[in-house]
């Protein structure tokens, strides 16, 4: 048995992407996650963390030992066991996909410690199981960008049917994480379960808009279909500050705005990285003049999602 460790990384993603709830995500280059694998003798899923976010260490609590099992029970595999090292940089609770990359990484890692027989689309269905452990939902909008980068629609869950979206390549994303926590199964709870017919109306109209912007490069279209009549209005009452971040970031340039995933974090899509770069300024600047400790990314998107590192 080769016990020579391995080293993944896995990206932070924005799920949502305003009017996709649970349907649409995308893959930053960074933050991202980085975890060292290992085949080891014992039939065990040993997790190491390695950083100051308390994260459970026990295979059945923590999101890469629950999408490894699920993984590792689905090919019946029994003759060996894996030692997993977290290195995580994605903070818990950030709304930039943090369980979802460690999910990613381990079953990425585990491929390919074991002959990478599967595809990066075939390993989507076990990392939710991650996502399901964390959050209390098997939702794929952060699992399935972070694994295959690039722009991903889940077109369907039942049966899980992936759909990777071109996207025009001066499409920057602004990211401010603002250091408060929002827990992904909480941000959940809040939402209502019926949408009245002309609010769904207009979500898929803008989610059709959204995804024909894409394909067809036009930036003007994409910024108008960057709006959810849904889950923002319900959601951003648990981000302080959200309008004005918000506003800010479309006085700057930005072609929309929304939350990033669950929250707290708010992204912006921009026409470049000049533009990406002063919309993160001015809405970090907007935090802090609510005295809101935060953090901000600028990123193209990642069209790679996780890889082997060595
Ligand atoms: N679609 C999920 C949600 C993403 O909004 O609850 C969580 O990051």
């Amino acid at each position: 048995m080769n016990t020579s460790p391995i080293r993944i990384f896995s990206p932070a993603t924005v799920a949502n992407v305003a009017c996709g709830f649970d349907v649409l995500g995308f893959c930053l280059n960074h933050p991202g996650d980085e975890i060292s694998m290992r085949l080891i003798p014992e039939t065990v899923i040993r997790i190491i963390n390695k950083t100051h976010f308390l994260i459970p260490t026990e295979p059945h609590k923590n999101t890469l030992g629950v999408s490894l099992q699920a993984f590792l029970n689905a090919l019946n595999y029994r003759e060996s066991g894996f030692e997993i090292i977290i290195e995580k940089k994605i903070m818990p609770g950030s709304g930039v996909g943090s369980s979802s990359a460690s999910a990613a990484a381990s079953v990425v890692g585990a491929n390919y410690l074991l002959g990478n027989k599967y595809s990066k689309a075939d390993l989507v269905q076990y990392a939710m199981q991650g996502e399901l452990a964390a959050s209390g939902a098997a939702h794929a909008d952060n699992v399935a960008p972070a694994l295959l980068g690039g722009f991903v629609l889940i077109r369907s869950y039942k049966p899980l049917d992936i759909v990777q979206i071109p996207y025009p390549a001066d499409l920057y994303a602004a990211v401010v994480h603002p250091q408060i926590e929002v827990r992904t199964e909480d941000a959940r709870r809040v939402l209502k379960k019926y949408v009245p017919l002309k609010d769904a109306i207009t979500q898929w109209g803008n989610v059709g808009g959204l995804i024909a912007g894409l394909y067809r490069g036009d930036y003007e279209l994409i910024g108008r279909s960057l709006e959810d009549v849904i889950v923002e209005p319900v959601r951003s009452l648990l981000i302080p500050s959200y309008k004005e971040v918000k506003k800010t970031a479309l006085e700057n340039g930005a072609l929309g705005c929304s939350i990033s995933g669950s929250g707290p974090s708010i992204f912006a899509l921009c026409r470049g990285k000049e533009v990406a770069e002063k919309v993160a300024h001015a809405m970090s600047q907007k935090f802090q003049e609510s005295e809101i400790e935060n953090c901000i990314y600028v990123s193209a998107i990642n069209p790679k999602g996780t890889i082997v590192l060595n």
